[in-house]
């Protein structure tokens, strides 16, 4: 299985059928992707597949050959998204952000807090009440 990870080419001997999200953590050793529901429902396994966000659990990994995934990972240590959702009190236990950081990148350019609201209701938080997340991703854009 081939495809671009994090600007990277790589190739794996998985599965076809395993999962995404499993291949991104465990054969890849990328756990910032993580599982919240694990069927899809709340957005915690966000990434990037050729600029799409796509839920990782629902995917099996035959799906990205030759594609392009970004995980949180693939964004650095000082987005500006990462810096917002850490001055706004926008990440809580964390589960939850870099679903919402990968779906915001989506967004495109100063998004509206009714785009912010609209493009991140497949994205789940127990923590914050949204509003920080909101307030983040605005102040980011
Ligand atoms: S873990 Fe994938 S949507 Fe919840
Ligand atoms: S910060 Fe905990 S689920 Fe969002």
């Amino acid at each position: 299985m081939r495809f671009t990870l994090n600007a990277r080419e790589v190739e794996l001997n998985v599965a076809p059928l395993a999962r995404l999200l499993d291949v991104l953590r465990e054969d890849c050793g990328l756990t910032g992707t993580k599982e919240g529901c694990g069927e899809g429902e709340c957005g915690a396994c966000t990434v990037l597949v050729d600029g799409e966000a796509v839920c990782a659990c629902l995917v099996p990994v035959a799906q990205v050959e030759g594609a392009e995934v970004v995980t949180i990972e693939g964004l650095g240590d000082d987005h500006p998204l990462q810096r917002a959702f850490m001055d706004e009190v926008g990440a809580q236990c964390g589960i939850c952000t870099p679903g919402m950081i990968l779906t915001a990148i989506t967004l495109g350019p100063r998004p509206s807090l009714a785009k912010i609201r609209r493009g991140l209701a497949g994205n789940l938080c127990r923590c914050t009440g949204y509003e920080a997340i909101y307030r983040a991703i605005h102040r980011a854009s």
